[in-house]
């Protein structure tokens, strides 16, 4: 499968067909490759999925990026996006400094940013670089939207989403997040839009969808947002694979005779017998 290209992926409007998934390593990145994934994102959720914790708010530039060259190396050939971590986007010079690292360094081909950061965008799409925008429930900020909760429920945050929506496609973005929107929003959001739009508990009428890849397999338990469908109760699996694993190193099952290695065992007879 090739790369998507900016046309390409924005070709994919109204057609609900775009697949994302967020990876942060290679074992996993390489998987949702050969799975038939359109688009990885190495999200900042990686902060709560894998770094335990408790919000994404801590994650730094390095360790996106640490996770955006695991990811690349799993999946050369699938579009990957790398999310601008809490404050790496606090003005448009910042923005432009850390997405030259994630492209450059960690092989991203979009970088996506939270909130209707206008003047960022624009920079980076100057720059050359392609962008993917992000509305509704934005994490970084949960704090200040009430915590992690629906977003555009009142007619004046409906409105707003809309305007943010329409004003990051006109910056230049080439798709748009929509994170906890009320179906029928989301459905108006995508219907205005010129560019693809993403959900993540944002209904079926989006032109795409985007999961956490942990959420998908159920490994992250801490919560369980409405919007997630496991795929895997990985989790469960997981925990009887290495319950497994520790009864059979104790009973002396593991290792058998074919995980071992063999040797001419006359090689050790000068050995026996000699003090060290
Ligand atoms: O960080 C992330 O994984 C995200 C997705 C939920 C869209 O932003």
């Amino acid at each position: 499968m090739a790369k998507l290209t900016i046309p390409e992926l924005k070709s994919r409007k109204g057609r609900g067909s775009l697949v994302m998934l967020t990876a942060y390593d290679y074992p996993t990145a390489k998987l949702a490759a050969e799975a038939g994934v359109d688009v990885l994102l190495v999200g900042d959720s990686l902060g709560m999925v894998v770094l335990g914790y408790d919000s994404t708010v801590p994650v730094t530039l390095e360790e996106v990026l640490h996770h955006t060259k695991a990811a690349r190396r799993g999946a050369p050939g699938v579009h990957l996006v790398a999310d601008l971590p809490f404050l790496a986007d606090a003005t448009p010079e910042r923005a432009l400094a850390a997405a030259e690292r994630l492209v450059k360094e960690g092989g991203a081909d979009s970088v996506k940013l939270e909130g209707a950061k206008l003047e960022a965008v624009r920079v980076l799409v100057a720059a050359g670089v392609p962008v993917l925008g992000h509305v509704g429930l934005t994490p970084q900020t949960a704090s200040s939207l009430g915590g992690y909760k629906v977003q555009g429920k009142t007619p004046e945050a409906a409105e707003r989403l809309l305007a943010d929506a329409l004003a990051l496609a006109d910056a230049g973005v080439w798709g748009v997040v929509l994170e906890m929107v009320p179906a029928p929003l989301a459905a108006l959001v995508t219907e205005r839009l010129s560019v693809p739009t993403v959900g993540i508990g944002a209904g079926a009428a989006t032109d795409g969808q985007v999961l956490v890849f942990h959420d998908l397999i159920g490994v992250f338990d801490r919560f369980k947002p409405k919007f997630v469908r496991r795929y895997l109760e990985g989790g469960a699996l997981i925990r009887e694979a290495i319950a497994a694993y520790a009864a059979d190193v104790r009973s002396g099952a593991f290792p058998a005779d074919e995980h071992g290695f063999a040797m001419d065992e006359s090689a050790l007879e000068g050995l026996y017998g000699k003090e060290s």
